[in-house]
């Protein structure tokens, strides 16, 4: 017999269809000993078809799930127990795992009911748990699966929050770009006069908010990406006594406040640990805290609307509510993207340090999914972009995103061919471009077999078309200058792509 392990490891690889139409009427036949032995099945049924998109076969799963629950074997019940919340709960799963609880066989069983009616439990099971004396189940984790039921949560983007005094936002951003961003909000509040920048850190802008806004206000901005809003500092976040603050700063009248401004819904949310390591036993005890203050907020790791983010520095931590915005109103045009597509606000900034000129024509080589060709456009000032892709895929994900972006004033043209081939399109004519932008593959996502090559062929094509005062602005992740003596650099920066550090440059055409 395979161990456990391996019987699972084996059956997880399998397409769905043959799991569901072979192995388990096979599992069924079974002896009562043999279907003990076989029991990986169940855990792997539950995990392929958690991701199903086929709504009948699902539900033909979780029925064959719930006839588990009332199994002879208690693995295998405790493994459909497991299963069930996976499948997504209902009222009839939600009475036989209440059953198991009343009367479990082992205390892991007793165990496994729990933690499952912890993420599909209703009303009645809330109700089971305010009458319990021993605490089991976590009364939060079920008022928030309650709350889930009843609808989702979201952000209400247009909604105003007052003036509040002291209350300041963090935009975080990469490493190395943070001075675009803040150079964007300077340059936007000059007109409409929301926000003011106080301080730059790593990573991190300062903003204060100067009167009532609206999250739609400030994610005009394009050029961060994410913003929450300060709800304390913290001294070693990770020490016990830390505990109580957090939740004190979670369960806080500033948090109600803004949660209760910007929440349709349930006041649902996150905590995360923004560092390495297991912070699992640090968050329960965390959010149990907070709830035991404030029940009116809600610890729920799934589609909350906010999240609590506990950033470190050292010694020393922030501590940030963040709305989780779905969909993103900045990336409404964004249909599809490409596997290595460019982080959203990193093309804003290219687009930004970009500047821009009347009339441009703008050209990004290596266009994937067309994020910077269609940020350039929004910054202004664009008559025509082009890309090209060696992809076809990517080619027709950077039209499609291209005309949901809805751009007016601005022509796309989109060919699936290697840069290098530019001179057979007519657009992309000696001298006619004015800004060639690019985030080019950085050799780790997309394979480059001569990043070197690469490199020197995209300088000399960005030397042909570009015009007189024309700009190159891209992502260089060598250390390779131009050795072309009409290309000038004018900026080299350096800018943490998720732990891999690149350049953001710019060469000048003369
Ligand atoms: C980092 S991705 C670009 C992501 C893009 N900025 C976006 O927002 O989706 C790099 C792209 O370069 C393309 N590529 C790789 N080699 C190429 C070549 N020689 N010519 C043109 N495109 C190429 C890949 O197909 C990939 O889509």
């Amino acid at each position: 017999m395979k161990a456990d392990k391996d019987l699972y490891r084996e059956l997880r690889e399998l397409p769905a269809l043959e799991l569901w139409q072979v192995h388990v009427p096979r599992f069924d036949q079974l002896s009562p000993k043999e279907r003990g032995q076989q029991v990986a099945l169940v855990r792997a049924v539950g995990v392929v078809f958690a991701d199903s998109r086929n709504p009948e076969m699902k539900a033909a799963v979780k029925q064959w799930m719930k006839g588990l629950l009332q199994d002879p074997n208690e693995k295998i019940r405790r493994y459909a127990a497991a299963a069930i919340p996976k499948l997504g709960g209902d009222a009839e799963a939600e009475k036989q795992l209440l059953n198991l609880l009343k009367d479990p066989q082992s205390e892991r069983e007793k165990k496994q009911a729990a933690s499952a009616l912890e993420k599909i439990g209703g009303q009645e099971t809330l109700q089971a748990v305010q009458k319990m004396g021993e605490k089991l189940v976590s009364e939060q984790k079920v008022r928030a699966s309650v709350a889930r039921q009843e609808g989702p949560s979201s952000i209400k983007v247009d909604a105003p929050i007052p003036k509040i005094p002291g209350l300041k936002i963090h935009l975080r951003c990469r490493t190395g770009l943070e001075s675009i961003v803040a150079d964007e909000v300077r340059e936007g509040e000059s007109r409409q006069g929301k926000f003011r920048v106080l301080e730059l850190r790593a990573a991190c802008v300062v903003v204060e908010p100067l009167a009532s806004f609206t999250l739609a206000e400030l994610y005009r901005y394009r050029c961060f990406d994410t913003a929450s809003f300060v709800l304390g500092a913290i001294l070693q976040p990770t020490a016990a006594t830390a505990i109580g603050e957090l939740a004190k700063m979670i369960a806080s009248p500033l948090t109600e406040k803004l949660v209760q401004s910007l929440t349709e819904g349930a006041w649902r949310y996150r905590l995360s640990f923004l560092s390495e390591g297991n912070h699992e036993a640090a968050v329960a005890q965390v959010t149990e805290a907070a709830f035991a203050l404030n029940p009116r907020l809600l610890n729920d790791a799934r589609q909350s609307p906010w999240s609590v983010d506990v950033f470190f520095n050292k010694d020393r931590g922030a501590v940030e509510l963040r709305p989780r915005l779905n969909p993103n109103p900045r990336l409404y045009y964004r249909t599809q993207a490409v596997k290595a597509a460019s982080h959203p606000p990193l093309a804003a900034c290219l687009a930004r340090v970009a500047g821009k000129l009347a009339n441009e024509v703008v050209w990004d080589p290596f266009c994937g999914s067309g994020l910077e060709l269609i940020e350039a456009a929004l910054f202004g000032k664009v008559g025509q972009v082009i890309g090209t892709d060696i992809d076809p895929a990517a080619v027709a994900m950077a039209q499609a995103n291209f005309q949901a972006a809805q751009l007016t004033s601005t022509t796309g043209s989109f060919h699936a061919a290697d840069f290098r081939e530019y001179a057979k399109f007519p657009e992309l004519a000696r001298g006619r471009v004015s800004l060639v932008i690019s985030n080019p593959p950085l050799g780790r996502k997309v394979r480059v077999p001569n990043m070197h090559g690469m490199f020197a062929d995209l300088f000399k094509a960005a030397s042909d078309v570009l015009r007189p005062g024309g700009r190159l602005v891209f992502i260089n992740p060598l250390r390779l200058e131009s050795t072309d003596p009409s290309l000038r650099r004018e900026l080299r920066r350096s800018v943490d792509l998720g732990g891999y550090e690149c350049r953001l440059e710019i060469y000048r055409k003369y």
